[in-house]
């Protein structure tokens, strides 16, 4: 589906927008490639077993070129996916198209989402409080978006023990020219708990297939 005030293209008549940078647009194209090596080493089972327990109305931010599509649950009421950039939105709603599943695709930013208060049972973030532009807004939004009694639901890379946060902090500048925005020395954990989020951590796990710099994965739920 097209974002908010954005023309619907008949399916298969995707053109690329020469006015978007071609960096994004590479990034975009080399997205699944360059977490194919890692989905195949255990993060794709690390999707599944995590949004196995998405329930009710459900929200994805930053879904990217929509990797987690295929783990959620049949019996979600709903499920929204945002996507601000545009071309990874076109690779996600390409997906989305081909998946046959029912799912709204939306251009909206984490730090302003254009839902009510308490819409969704269940925000899904995997890998993307590291990259947007305010955490602190991002997770303020999906606290206000989230029903008394839902959950958000995430995967991210954080900073690593002593040793590794030295090598994120020297090579974070070159890690996020190159990886659009990422922030690899984020103490992501730590600002959802600033948040006044009450985490649950299910698991820490190493992001095989991956630079070391965002190996180090949590996987949990907050409300
Ligand atoms: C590393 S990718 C993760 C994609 C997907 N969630 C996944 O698990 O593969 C980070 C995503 O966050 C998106 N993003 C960047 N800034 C954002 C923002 N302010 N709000 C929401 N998403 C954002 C990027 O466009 C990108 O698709």
């Amino acid at each position: 589906m097209a974002g908010p005030g954005e023309a619907r293209r008949p399916p298969g008549t995707y053109k690329p927008d020469m006015t978007i940078a071609p960096w994004a647009r590479l990034g975009a194209r080399l997205y699944d490639p360059f977490l194919a090596l890692s989905e195949r080493r255990g993060m794709a089972e690390r999707r599944g077993a995590l949004l196995a327990s998405a329930r009710g109305r459900v929200l994805e931010i930053g879904a990217g070129t929509g990797l987690n599509l295929t783990h959620y649950p049949a019996e979600v009421d709903e499920l929204v996916l945002t996507e601000p950039e545009p071309p990874m939105r076109a690779r996600l709603e390409r997906r989305v198209a081909r998946s046959g599943r029912a799912a709204t695709v939306l251009a909206a930013p984490a730090e302003a989402l254009p839902f009510a208060d308490g819409t969704f049972d269940t925000v899904v973030s995997t890998l993307v409080l590291c990259t947007v532009a305010d955490a602190p807004a991002a997770l303020r939004e999906l606290r206000r978006v989230l029903a008394p009694g839902g959950r958000l639901l995430f995967i991210e890379h954080v900073r690593g023990g002593a040793r590794l946060a030295r090598r994120q902090d020297r090579l974070a500048g070159p890690w996020r020219a190159f990886a659009q925005g990422c922030r690899c020395n984020q103490p992501t954990l730590e600002l959802l708990e600033r948040q006044g989020l009450d985490v649950v951590e299910l698991a820490r796990a190493s992001w095989r297939g991956m630079p070391s710099v965002v190996r180090p994965l949590v996987i949990g739920h907050a409300a």
